[in-house]
């Protein structure tokens, strides 16, 4: 393997051989030299390579070099007199690897990302998506490494389930059965059985063995939200804690959100800079205000006061006990507090089943993290460990303890508090970038009549 374009900018000086493998982003050709930009994906900027016509493909290739070619080329590292960049490589060879053929759709510069969406397999190529890609890659990591130091286990939930984690009845089926057959007992697994929603109940089974316990990995709805915050396949992030209960999950939350966020700045530097220039003015700023300031934290009562209190006219109208809207959270959290901000204790009757209910028997431990530009970003509770509360509220939710059977033996058998959230991986993504559409921060999205690839 050859060095990547950011280990050949990182080196601390001029001087010495290189070699670079990549794409050509932009292509200048003048009077007897050829400067080619080239991309190897490693980092935002290419490396600029410098084509003298003395190389003998030079007339016959180099020369026609244009953007979405694949080079390699070799060459002296030196100090460049270009601005915007330390280095360039003056090649002494250059080998075209694979030219584009005319109708390569990346040759024009700007391109709206509803475009970039029908070209999926083409659009990690642009700046943008380049961009998102890298960073979405940094998240990941501080997030492994967050839990990791802290001694979590990554227990690996699975992605088929027979279980509605949520309650909301958003599931994909997972069938071998043919058409008009509906026997699920002659199933592939005898039963019937769906993408999973949520990896929590399998989780809250790892931490009530292993103390604290985390899944991280696709999950599926199947709501038709055609939103700009909602896919049909995204990942979640869920930690769940043992002997824990909301205030402890509440300061969790808020330390793994400071920590993924100060991760990216530092691992991504240039992308970051390429956000704050083009896509959201002002968005470094307002990370360091994450990290530096305390989230705000509010009941949900104190939130529908505020909201009341407001004056504002809202599509949704708020009264207690109804469900807020992201046009809510966004006030709260843009408005109001101007940061993250930790909303808790929302009405039972929204909320899912698992969630411990309050001693008012109206109110439940849930806590939803509430961000600037995106609304909900984590969603959480303490679990009601109680089995007779437990019993008594799978009734009301209607749900047969006959199927979650296990779920109130985990209450019969050394039952501990325990509490836990979920991050949309996505919204996180979007968060930190300031990409309008969660299409835009995954690779191959998929929404309601849309699947590529
Ligand atoms: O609030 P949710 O539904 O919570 C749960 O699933 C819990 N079982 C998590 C837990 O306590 N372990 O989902 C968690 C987060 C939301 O806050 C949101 O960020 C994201 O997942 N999310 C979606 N992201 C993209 N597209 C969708 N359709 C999403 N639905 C939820
Ligand atoms: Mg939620």
């Amino acid at each position: 393997m050859s060095e990547s374009v950011r280990e050949i900018v990182a080196r601390p000086a001029a001087g010495g051989t290189a070699r670079v493998r990549g794409w050509v982003k932009t292509a200048r050709h003048s009077k007897g030299v050829s400067f080619l930009e080239v991309s190897d994906g490693s980092s935002f900027d290419g490396l600029q390579v410098v084509v003298p016509p003395e190389l003998e493909n030079y007339e016959s290739e180099l020369r026609h070099a244009g953007t979405g070619w694949a080079i390699e080329a070799d060459g002296e590292l030196v100090d460049s007199p270009g601005k915007g960049q330390r280095y360039e490589l003056q090649a002494t060879r250059v080998q075209v690897v694979g030219a584009v053929d005319e109708d390569y759709p990346l040759q024009k510069k700007r391109h709206s990302f509803e475009f970039l969406r029908t070209i999926a397999h083409l659009r990690p190529r642009t700046n943008t998506i380049g961009a998102v890609l890298r960073v979405r890659n940094a998240a990941a990591r501080a997030i492994h490494a967050f839990f990791q130091e802290r001694g979590f286990v990554w227990l690996h939930t699975p992605i088929i389930t027979a279980l509605d984690a949520e309650g909301a009845g958003e599931m994909f089926r997972v069938s071998t059965l043919g058409a008009g057959e509906s026997d699920f007992t002659g199933d592939f697994f005898g039963r019937e059985t769906f993408l999973t929603v949520s990896g929590q109940l399998e989780a809250e089974i790892g931490a009530l063995a292993l103390g604290n316990v985390y899944s991280f990995g696709p999950t599926f709805r199947a709501e038709n939200s055609n939103t700009s915050r909602h896919l049909a396949e995204f990942w979640m992030v869920e930690p769940e804690m043992a002997f824990c209960d909301l205030r402890g999950n509440a300061e969790l939350a808020e330390a793994f959100l400071k920590h993924v966020i100060r991760a990216v700045l530092e691992a991504c530097p240039d992308d970051m800079a390429f956000f704050e220039k083009r896509i959201a003015p002002g968005i470094l700023e307002n990370l360091q205000h994450v990290v530096d300031s305390p989230f705000e934290c509010l009941t949900y009562t104190e939130a529908v006061e505020i909201l009341d209190a407001s004056g504002r006219k809202f599509e949704f109208p708020v009264k207690w006990g109804v469900d807020l809207q992201s046009e809510h959270e966004r006030f709260l959290a843009e408005e109001h507090v101007k940061r993250p901000l930790v909303v808790t204790d929302y009405p039972k009757g929204i909320k899912a089943f698992y969630m411990y209910r309050n001693d008012d028997d109206r109110t439940v431990r849930a806590m939803d993290v509430l961000v600037p530009g995106v609304g909900e970003i984590v969603g959480g509770s303490q679990r009601e460990h109680r089995r007779d509360v437990l019993e008594r509220c799978m009734g009301e939710a209607g749900l047969s303890a006959a199927d979650y059977g296990w779920y109130l033996d985990l209450r019969r058998h050394g039952s501990v508090p325990h509490a836990g959230f979920g991050l949309g991986f996505e919204r996180f993504v979007q968060f930190v970038t300031g990409m309008a559409n969660i299409r835009d921060v995954i690779p191959f999205p998929r929404t309601p009549g849309s699947a590529e690839f």
